[in-house]
């Protein structure tokens, strides 16, 4: 090793990017930045036998959070003894947990600098992912790593089942099989016997583009016996994922027409939490009744793309 990036040699390592080190080309560095930092062969590394030499872990540790031993990650924060804490730990705490003074907000730039130069393991390191990653690619790798677990979408059911995103399909087709899943754009989720008392839950899966998506109707009863109904889609997959399409929930009747347009929750949010916001169609029972046809209850639901398909702009 004559000429090489210090940085590299500490971090390529969890990246897996090791062998072209002694012809180390800046642009190909998985920490791009350090192109601009450090061109080609301006750094000699000349290992010292009593130097200790940081490796990318020891660094990593220095950014973990004291509460939650998730990293600490720009914008850094601290508190005026120099302590760190995390942007999901600081707003649920009223002091700082190492030395309990107060928690400030003192920027430090240079711990966010440093930052830069430090590959984090991924969150999921413990269930299994291998991956370190710089600070900026964190998220977006974590919203798709392969070791991310999911929980069940199936709403009301009591369903303990975890696992992957590519295994979510699957199970609901196995394990819950009075799901009926519709290939179409444009279907229409019959629900059958509103009046039925006490909160109730249909679902369906609807296939196109490509995707799944999951549709629920959910009704509930509030303390005073009033019913309200909720109608929502998620699809089973990403927030990028689901940004692309747009879902329209549709009550038609005689010389009525009540309709909903949002974009599709993805497997990361939550139904119930949607629900509770009401961010999705909700009528009660009195519009209900409206639209119904002997207790049952037609809701069009029609998928479609927000952005020109490839396909359409070539026609
Ligand atoms: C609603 O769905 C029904 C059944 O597929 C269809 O006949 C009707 O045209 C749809 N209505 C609208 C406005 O899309
Ligand atoms: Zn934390
Ligand atoms: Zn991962």
């Amino acid at each position: 090793v004559r000429s090489v990036c210090l940085v590299c040699v500490c971090v390529c390592v969890p990246c897996g990017w090791l062998a072209p080190c002694p012809g180390f080309v800046p642009a190909l560095c998985p920490i791009r930045h350090m192109a601009a930092a450090l061109p080609m062969g301006t750094l000699k590394y000349i290992p010292s036998p009593k130097a200790p030499v940081a490796t990318n872990s020891d660094l990593a540790n220095l950014f973990e959070c004291p509460v939650c031993f998730d990293f600490v990650l720009p914008p850094i924060l601290q508190c005026r003894s120099g302590h760190l804490v995390c942007s999901n730990c600081r707003p649920k705490l009223t002091c700082c947990p190492t030395c309990r003074g107060p928690l400030g907000s003192i920027r430090n730039l240079a711990m966010e600098k440093v930052a830069h130069f430090v590959m984090f393991p991924c969150r999921y390191a413990l269930l299994g992912c291998k991956v370190a990653l710089a600070h900026s690619e964190k998220v977006d790798h974590e919203e798709l790593c392969e070791f991310r677990p999911y929980s069940c979408p199936c709403p009301g059911a009591s369903c303990k089942w975890q696992g992957s995103l590519d295994d979510i399909i699957p199970h609901l087709m196995h394990k819950h099989k009075s799901i009926t899943t519709l290939q179409a754009e444009d279907i229409v989720l019959l629900a059958r016997d509103i009046n039925l008392p006490g909160a109730v839950n249909w679902v369906l899966m609807q296939a196109c583009f490509g995707f799944h998506f999951l549709l629920v109707l959910k009704k509930l009863e509030k303390f005073d016996g009033h019913q309200q109904f909720f109608a929502i889609v998620q699809l089973i997959g990403t927030r990028k994922q689901a940004k692309n399409f747009i879902y329209r929930l549709q009550l038609i009747g005689h010389c009525r027409r009540l309709t909903w347009e949002a974009t599709p929750l993805s497997i990361h949010e939550d139904i119930s939490v949607a629900v509770m916001n009401s961010d999705c169609l909700v009528f009660d029972m009195n519009i209900a009744q409206l639209f119904e046809d002997s207790g049952n209850l037609d809701i069009n639901v029609t998928i479609s793309t927000c952005h020109p398909m490839p396909s359409d702009q070539e026609g």
